[in-house]
């Protein structure tokens, strides 16, 4: 925000218009191209007065007719701010492209952001001045800071069950790396370990960022099919160097893969010569499911665990982790080392010291408590309407099937007349879609949002009656 110093207006005293009514109209005209700004502070109507050497009644007549439009807010004695102007100026706020027509304030439920504004900001702030006090670094670290790598066996020993060895040191018998999330590191691992035209599969439908990655490095992707209890490992194509995977909470549907299906997948993996790839990418969002044992702690020896902050903090920091076996990390630092790359060390020690202090605890409660009562928020009003969905007690969003692409089209397209932006899984097949219906999270919109949306939604579930759609199970 910042006030307009002298505001860039002219009247013509000759003209037959009334000043306040010219004056008015300058100052649409500034904010619709940008000359005034969404924030800026008006001056006074004492001081607008003086500048353009016109009565007070003018200026006071002037910013009522604005404030009557919703262009200015502001009371007497607290000053008067430009709110708002028009489509396609500098200073008019973004909408959800979606809700354009429909003019009202979009509520995202699309999966994939997290709870966000949830971070307590002090917590936040003591984070970032703690990181700030580091000495700066003389070189990069290619394995991640060690304080940060030690905080990360912590976490993934108490949150995840998974018992890491190491001295965060650079030296042999390492296996955690940090990364600079999930989708940097199937980067990473497609350029050291995995080699152009490796086949591997990806569970259908699945997280299309790390399929896209993977293709964009020159290997073969082949959708494998899930049904309830996961990945369908007699699908996994003959040849195929690697499997990756969302065990914990299968990417979009949100089920668990069964213990059993995963003792299979690792025993599969180890006489078929697969690297397992394990995206955990919320496995700490668990409410009221039992936890079943990473597949990195069935067979570290095979697996590839991958871990982020990007759901229980936030994406923009770009921290995430990586669990792997000596083998693979040696590639994968000796890619670092030979392309100088090595993730920013600065979101490494803010998670460093969110750790240190007992606030990425404290977050993760807070967090697991309102996700779980959002959650019930939704599974109450969806169960009360005997609106079918999928998914576990865990995560961020559940999924809504239905049966046809056309019906998942023609919802989405009423919701967002609603204001309402949800999201298809037709979207996130990278073969032809066999899974219809929409995901819905319930992370990145605030509670008051979630709780306004829910009756639109139903309604409009409601509408699509013939709501079974499941190929698979
Ligand atoms: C299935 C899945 N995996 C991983 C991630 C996280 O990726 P990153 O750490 O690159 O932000 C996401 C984020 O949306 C996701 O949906």
């Amino acid at each position: 925000m910042s006030e307009s110093p002298a505001l860039p207006v002219t009247l013509d005293r000759g003209s037959p218009t009334p000043l306040a009514v010219q004056l008015a109209q300058e100052l649409r005209a500034a904010a619709g191209d940008g000359r005034l700004r969404s924030g800026d502070r008006l001056p006074s109507t004492r001081a607008l007065a003086l500048q353009l050497n016109v009565s007070r009644t003018v200026t006071a007549a002037a910013y009522e007719q604005l404030h009557a439009e919703g262009w200015i807010t502001g009371k007497h004695g607290s000053g008067t701010y430009v709110t708002t102007a028009p489509p396609g100026s500098p200073s008019a706020r973004p909408k959800a492209k979606a809700t354009e027509s429909a003019d009202v304030a979009a509520v995202d439920l699309r999966p994939g952001s997290p709870w966000a504004s949830g971070i307590d900001r002090s917590a936040w702030r003591r984070a970032w001045r703690g990181a700030a006090d580091v000495a700066p670094l003389p070189r990069p670290t290619r394995a991640g800071v060690p304080a940060y790598r030690a905080a990360v066996a912590e976490h993934l020993l108490r949150h995840r069950g998974l018992r890491v060895s190491g001295e965060y040191d650079g030296g042999e018998g390492e296996s955690v790396l940090a990364t600079a999330g999930t989708t940097a590191a199937v980067a990473e691992l497609a350029a050291s370990v995995l080699c152009r035209g490796d086949v591997v599969a990806v569970e259908e439908p699945g997280y299309q960022r790390a399929v896209q990655t993977m293709r964009a490095a020159g290997l073969v992707v082949v959708p494998v099919p899930v049904d309830a209890d996961g990945l369908l490992l007699d699908a996994v194509p003959a040849g195929a160097r690697a499997v990756y995977c969302s065990p914990a909470h299968q990417y979009p549907l949100g089920r668990r893969m069964s213990a059993a299906r995963r003792v299979e997948l690792v025993d599969r993996a180890r006489r078929d010569g697969w690297l397992v790839i394990e995206d955990d990418y919320d496995g700490e969002l668990r409410y009221d499911v039992a936890p079943l044992p990473l597949l990195a702690s069935l067979a570290p020896d095979v697996v590839v665990h991958l871990g982020t902050t990007s759901k229980i903090l936030t994406p923009a920091l770009g921290v995430g982790w990586m669990v792997a076996p000596p083998p693979v990390v040696a590639a994968v630092l000796h890619h670092r080392d030979i392309t100088g790359t090595s993730p920013s060390a600065a979101g490494q020690f803010v998670v460093v010291e969110l750790a240190r202090n007992g606030d990425l605890g404290r977050h993760l409660r807070k967090l697991r408590r309102e996700l779980s009562e959002r959650r019930g928020m939704l599974v109450d009003a969806l169960t009360g309407a005997g609106v079918r969905f999928l998914g576990d007690d865990a995560g961020a969003h559940l999924v809504v099937p239905l049966c046809s692409a056309g019906q998942e089209h023609e919802l989405i397209e009423a919701a967002t007349g609603r204001g309402i932006v949800l999201d298809g899984l037709a979207r996130h097949h990278c073969g032809p879609a066999t899974w219809f219906g929409i995901a819905v999270g319930y992370a990145a919109c605030s509670r008051e949002q979630l709780q306004a949306a829910i009756p639109d939604l139903l309604s409009l579930l409601s509408r699509s009656s013939d709501q079974w759609g499941t190929p698979s199970g």
